[in-house]
């Protein structure tokens, strides 16, 4: 596995994160997150850095927080932005692990959690349904072209999801 690295991608509340933690528990890795990265380096939000700067300066962000991961992070389950999988050096970074799930999915797992609102208002690319639904046709297969694993969260146990991308590591 390069660097001994995974690396969770799929689209805007899939549960990344929280995958990612989960693993982190059953397992001897550290865990990041590409947007909180992002947000100390800029010291604001995700939310802010798109209505002051624009989505072109925070894709150059990305673009820098993949070359800091390729060249000085191992062991580490990294969680990412939902378009963090375009990065031209995604693979170089580690192995690379699709959480996958429909759209409508995704929609029921937010309404689900005790903070749906703060999910849904941090998300800028999330608050047009009809935008954010031509986002995810354009990026379904994207995600499933880049990845290694591909595994399948929807209706699923969180403790069943980590138990298959385990067994999928031996
Ligand atoms: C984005 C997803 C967000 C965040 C930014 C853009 C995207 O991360 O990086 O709002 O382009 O899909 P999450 O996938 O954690 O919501």
């Amino acid at each position: 596995m390069k660097n001994n690295n995974i690396i969770l991608i799929g689209f805007m509340g899939v549960g990344k994160g929280t995958v990612a933690r989960a693993l982190v528990k059953e397992s001897n890795m550290y865990s990041i997150d590409t947007d909180d990265l992002i947000e100390s380096m800029e010291n604001r939000r995700i939310k802010k850095i798109f209505s002051q700067d624009g989505e072109p300066y925070f894709r150059n962000l990305e673009k820098k927080t993949a070359l800091w991961l390729e060249s000085s992070v191992q062991n580490t389950i990294i969680s990412t932005g939902g378009g963090f999988y375009k990065q031209e050096n995604l693979q170089d970074i580690g192995l690379v692990i699709y959480l996958k799930s429909s759209f409508e999915g995704i929609l029921k797992r937010i309404k689900k959690a005790p903070n749906a609102k703060n999910k849904l208002r941090k998300r800028p690319l999330l608050q047009n349904k009809k935008e954010a639904l031509k986002l995810y046709n354009t990026r379904a297969l994207e995600y499933e072209k880049v990845a290694n694993i591909i595994v399948d969260v929807e209706n699923r146990d969180l403790q069943d999801i980590v138990k298959e991308i385990l067994g999928k590591l031996k």
